[in-house]
């Protein structure tokens, strides 16, 4: 049954250059919710074995009876086992932790990351598809404050292999009320593409658009205004707070008119 499910579902591997030069396995996104208050940034895919593993292997909390299966192949992730195994370092006061063989939590407060992360040529989708690590890899997550007050659909998305972008909120974005300078704009609206977003759930797109072009300007926060206009800074002002959750001013991870979402660039 499982190797049905992986011919079928495990499709697309994506990847990323290390600083050594070898193309190491990369996650979908960069980060996940887990809590009202948490979020869990990916902090890259290590192999894994009895006598070496990133965190203790006594640390073990096993989920592997609680996998759904069926939901992972219409998610193509395994989002609540990480919530879960995220829940549990919580519980335990842990700021690590990490997910092997699908359903295996560990924890810790001193990973090892001396260990060797999984390369594409090992195959990405194999032995860290899904989120997750395979049967001799382990995903690992650092927990971390949720800054958001209004639900999103992602804590972040990649902008390219060394930057991701960190949703920091749904903010006012006109001549009245600003959190990006008025001028520090580029139109890519001819780039928006709202049959694109229906169907992924979520304008990553576009974030990554806007986010290269922070990038590109020196900028180190972003935002998405009225689906396709990036604005971009170094000071973002959010004195006047985020905009009040309903009605929505803010969907797919982006503004609507006169409504930002703005992103911070962060180092992978
Ligand atoms: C990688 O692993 C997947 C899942 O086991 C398999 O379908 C795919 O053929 C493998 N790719 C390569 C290049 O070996
Ligand atoms: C932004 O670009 C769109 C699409 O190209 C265009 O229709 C719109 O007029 C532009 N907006 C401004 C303010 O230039």
């Amino acid at each position: 049954m499982i190797g049905k499910f992986f011919s079928v579902v495990l499709v697309a591997a994506v990847f990323a250059v290390n600083t050594e030069g070898s193309e190491v396995c990369r996650p979908e996104y960069p980060v996940h919710f887990i809590s009202d208050s948490k979020q869990a940034i990916n902090k890259g895919c290590y192999h894994s074995s009895s006598d070496s593993k990133v965190f203790p292997k006594e640390s073990l909390f096993n989920l592997r009876s609680k996998i759904d299966w069926n939901q992972w192949v219409l998610t193509n992730n395994g989002i609540e086992i990480i919530r879960q195994c995220g829940q549990e370092a919580i519980v335990r006061n842990k700021a690590y932790f990490g997910v092997e063989f699908y359903g295996e939590c560990y924890f810790g407060d001193t990973p090892d990351f001396s260990l060797s992360k999984v390369t594409v040529a090992e195959n990405c989708t194999k032995l860290c598809g899904m989120e997750v690590g395979g049967a001799s890899a382990m995903m690992v997550y650092e927990v971390a404050a949720r800054v958001l007050s209004c639900p999103a659909i992602s804590a972040g998305y990649f902008i390219d292999d060394t930057h991701w972008a960190w949703n920091m909120g749904c903010y006012a974005q006109s001549s009245a009320s600003h959190v990006l300078p008025l001028g520090n704009v580029d139109n890519q609206s001819s780039k928006t593409n709202f049959v694109a977003y229906r169907a992924a759930g979520h304008a990553g797109d576009m974030v990554k658009i806007c986010g290269q072009i922070a990038i590109q300007n020196g900028a180190s926060f972003f935002g998405v205004e009225n689906y396709g206009y990036c604005y971009y800074g170094n000071q973002p002002d959010k004195s006047d707070g985020e905009v009040a959750c309903t009605p929505q001013k803010c969907i797919f991870d982006i503004g609507t008119k006169e409504h930002i979402v703005l992103y911070k660039v962060m180092d992978v």
